[in-house]
């Protein structure tokens, strides 16, 4: 079991410290096989290192200094609309990675397109945040077994990162972020003992 105390929502980068391109893959990778739901994966991720881009990102998340510090910034983009369109590229996706006949597919096809098209736009947009948190969980847990420290972050305001980092003309809106990098060696969060509610209270066995 990885040592999820070691873990912690790291505010005090080392902002010279930077991870290296073949874990940045391998949490890329994570974050790409995260399961989600039909596994339409309704959200994209921007890695961005570009140190100009984090400080005016900074700037839109009420200044928090993780931004800038960290190595890279990890931002998840969902889906402002899912449509037909984006049930018609997943089932081709599944067709070819798994070489089969598109006719075979109609029925998971319809099926899939009767829960996008029957769901209001807002409705969508939850769900599709949904999956980015489930993938968010994911990145957090592989950081934790690399001893790679991870700041997830929903305080930033969505409108200027969409700006910022051109999002709107992709139909695409930010949902959350996190700060990957390295603690910096007097940052106090990783000498606090972890709050959490009693498992007595937490967990129920029946
Ligand atoms: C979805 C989410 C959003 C968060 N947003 C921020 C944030 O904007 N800034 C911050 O410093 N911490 C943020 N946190 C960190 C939490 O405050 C932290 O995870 C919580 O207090 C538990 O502490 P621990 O992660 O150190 O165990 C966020 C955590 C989650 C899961």
């Amino acid at each position: 079991m990885i040592d999820l105390n070691w873990r912690y929502a790291t505010k005090g980068f080392d902002a010279n410290a930077k991870i290296n391109a073949s874990d940045i893959q391998d949490l890329v990778e994570v974050i790409r096989l995260a399961p989600s739901s039909f596994g339409m994966q309704p959200f994209k991720i921007l890695v961005i290192s570009d140190q100009d881009i984090k400080l005016k990102l900074q700037a839109a998340s009420y200044d928090q200094a993780q931004i800038g510090d960290c190595s890279h910034l990890i931002v998840f983009c969902i889906d402002k609309e899912v449509t037909s369109a984006h049930v018609d590229q997943y089932v081709d996706l599944i067709c070819e990675t798994r070489d089969m006949p598109k006719e075979s597919l109609t029925g998971y096809k319809n099926s899939i397109a009767g829960f996008v098209n029957g769901k209001p736009a807002e409705v969508k947009l939850e769900w599709a945040r949904q999956q980015a948190y489930l993938a968010l969980g994911f990145l957090l847990y592989a950081c934790a077994e690399k001893k790679i420290d991870a700041c997830p972050m929903e305080g930033f305001v969505a409108d200027a990162y969409d700006e910022i980092l051109d999002l709107k003309d992709q139909g695409l809106t930010t949902c959350v972020l996190a700060a990957v990098g390295y603690r910096n060696e007097v940052d106090e969060g990783q000498f606090d003992a972890k709050v959490r509610k009693p498992v007595e209270q937490f967990a129920d066995f029946i």
